[in-house]
């Protein structure tokens, strides 16, 4: 990654995270940092949520906290100041937002431009915004997944690192389906993770380019192309 500081103590990427919620994803990036070969160590994980269940899985990992409760400060800009303020004092290189429910000002988006990166249960760009598994379901489409980008100042929107495809069961439910999407995503965030880390990640207009990422071996049907009769 660029702007990489070159007197660090550590040679790992200090990472933040953003969480309002359960926290899973902030847990699967604990799990990950925990290995000794993990390019990327959490200084700091952040909540607008006074009691999230994320500032728990924190605390348990020996991490520093912080909560900037949105509803005590009078603006969004006053909010996102706030966190700016805590996020550098933190040393922080890379902002990963896991289930982070507040909409970020574009002044806020700008000045970790590239270094701010969001997770999103979707194959974006389709189904930007929330109860992604519901409208999925809806829609009648074969896949689901996740994604995760660098962020921009529209939601849901900016320069895809990594995505991982789910196949829709027959039969699923929102939460079913959320229970498989959610599975991959503590795959695919940590992995986006270790490759900013080992600086293997360049954005190129509004594309990413992995040094050295070889592309899925297999193409994926669904439903599988089975004969006429046969079961599901
Ligand atoms: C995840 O589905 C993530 O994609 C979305 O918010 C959810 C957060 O879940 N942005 P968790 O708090 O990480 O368990």
């Amino acid at each position: 990654m660029s702007g990489k500081p070159s007197n660090k103590a550590s040679p790992r990427l200090a990472i933040a995270v953003l969480a309002s919620g359960r926290g899973s994803n902030l847990q699967a990036l604990i799990d990950a940092c925990a290995a000794p070969d993990f390019p990327a160590r959490i200084v700091l994980v952040l909540s607008n949520v006074p009691g999230a269940q994320a500032l728990t899985r924190a605390e348990q990992a020996g991490i520093a906290t912080a909560v900037i409760n949105h509803k005590t400060l009078g603006s969004r800009e006053a909010f996102d100041a706030a966190m700016r303020e805590r996020l550098e004092a933190s040393g922080a290189e890379l902002v990963c937002l896991a289930g982070f429910m507040r909409i970020l000002t574009p002044g806020f988006v700008a000045a970790f431009h590239d270094r701010l990166i969001n997770i999103h249960p979707s194959l974006l760009p389709a189904f930007p915004g929330l109860h992604t598994h519901e409208r999925e379901i809806a829609a009648g489409v074969r896949f689901a997944g996740c994604t995760v980008h660098y962020v921009r100042p529209e939601v849901d929107v900016g320069p895809i690192i990594t995505q991982a495809a789910v196949p829709i069961h027959v039969g699923d439910t929102a939460e079913t389906l959320a229970a498989r999407v959610t599975e991959t995503e503590h795959r695919i965030y940590p992995q986006a993770v270790r490759w900013i880390a080992e600086d293997r990640v360049r954005v190129e207009g509004a594309k990413v380019v992995i040094d050295g990422a070889t592309s899925a071996p297999a193409i994926a049907i669904n439903p599988e192309p089975t004969p006429r009769g046969s079961a599901d």
